[in-house]
């Protein structure tokens, strides 16, 4: 692993138990490099979930390897939670399980920042990180069930990207905002994410964004990558009929690109079949 990935996901396989069993991953290797924001997009039930979860410890490996930049390695085992890694934060799509409800919001930023000081790295105050994530800065005081889903989840966002990561990996992070403010919360992310030198690995539906704020991107299907390269080239050229098919959906009225509801099992074998495309 070079000394500018942050991540490096190997051959990754993640099954749930069941009859049959659910091969939730399949095989998937993925990068991330320092500074660099990768998103993972395709319909639900595709694994995005899952892998990102294998990613940061909290699903156990069926096969593969993950490693990070301090060469920590998960071979096949579970980890406790997210926070017990260093340098690593995750954002959950729902906000409300990330936060703590019995801790006012700004203790809890306080502690992200409490982590990033314990790694060496630069801690802001509480109330910087509210004002960037566009909350008041009276917030402080207050406790989660006081605040909407979406200022709920930029509490979060505060919170991991206050604990200065060298990898956040956000599933859905934006998902709860309002649409006018969901651009600029990825943009924020992005930003501050990259300007540290960390990586980030950015789950979304909405590909207007993605298209936005992401280096590169990996479309999965099935629990298999079936595209991946410059988000540029992506959208420019899309090679595999999955990836067209996702570009070319319908617009919906706020202007975000969605996966059809619901293609035909003709389409759907079509996709599984042809081999995957990587540039
Ligand atoms: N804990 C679990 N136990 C059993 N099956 C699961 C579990 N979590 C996910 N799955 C199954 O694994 C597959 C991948 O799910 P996953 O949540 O990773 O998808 P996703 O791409 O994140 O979807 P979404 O866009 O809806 O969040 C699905 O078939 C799902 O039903
Ligand atoms: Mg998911």
């Amino acid at each position: 692993m070079s000394d500018a990935m942050v991540l490096d996901v190997q051959s990754v396989s993640v099954r749930y138990p069941g009859n049959p069993p659910v091969v939730a991953v399949q095989e998937v290797s993925l990068q991330v490099a320092a500074g660099e924001t990768v998103a993972l997009v395709g319909e639900s039930g595709s694994g995005k979930s899952s892998l990102a979860r294998a990613a940061v410890g909290i699903e156990k490996l069926a096969s593969g390897t993950v490693r990070f930049r301090d060469g920590e390695v998960t071979p096949m085992r579970v980890r406790r939670r997210p926070k017990a890694l260093t340098g690593i934060q995750m954002v959950f799509q729902d906000p409300s399980t990330s936060l703590n409800p019995r801790r006012r919001i700004g203790d809890q930023i306080a502690d992200g920042i409490a982590t990033a000081r314990a790694r060496g790295a630069e801690g802001s105050r509480v109330e910087e990180w509210l004002e960037k994530v566009g909350l008041p800065t009276a917030s402080v005081s207050k406790y989660p069930h006081q605040f909407s889903g979406g200022q709920k989840q930029r509490i979060a966002i505060a919170r991991a990207l206050a604990a200065r990561p060298q990898l956040l990996v956000a599933d859905e992070p934006i998902s709860a905002l309002d649409a006018s403010t969901q651009t600029s919360v990825a943009a924020l992310m992005r930003d501050l994410v990259s300007e540290a030198g960390a990586g980030m690995l950015f789950i979304s539906h909405d590909l207007a964004v993605v298209q936005r704020i992401a280096d590169r991107t990996f479309v999965m299907f099935g629990g298999r990558v079936l595209e991946s390269g410059p988000t540029v080239d992506i959208w420019a050229d899309p090679q595999h009929p999955y990836t067209q098919a996702l570009l070319a959906a319908i617009p919906e009225p706020d202007g975000m690109g969605r996966i059809p509801a619901a293609p035909s099992a003709a389409e759907r074998a079509i996709w599984a079949d042809v081999p995957a495309v990587a540039r």
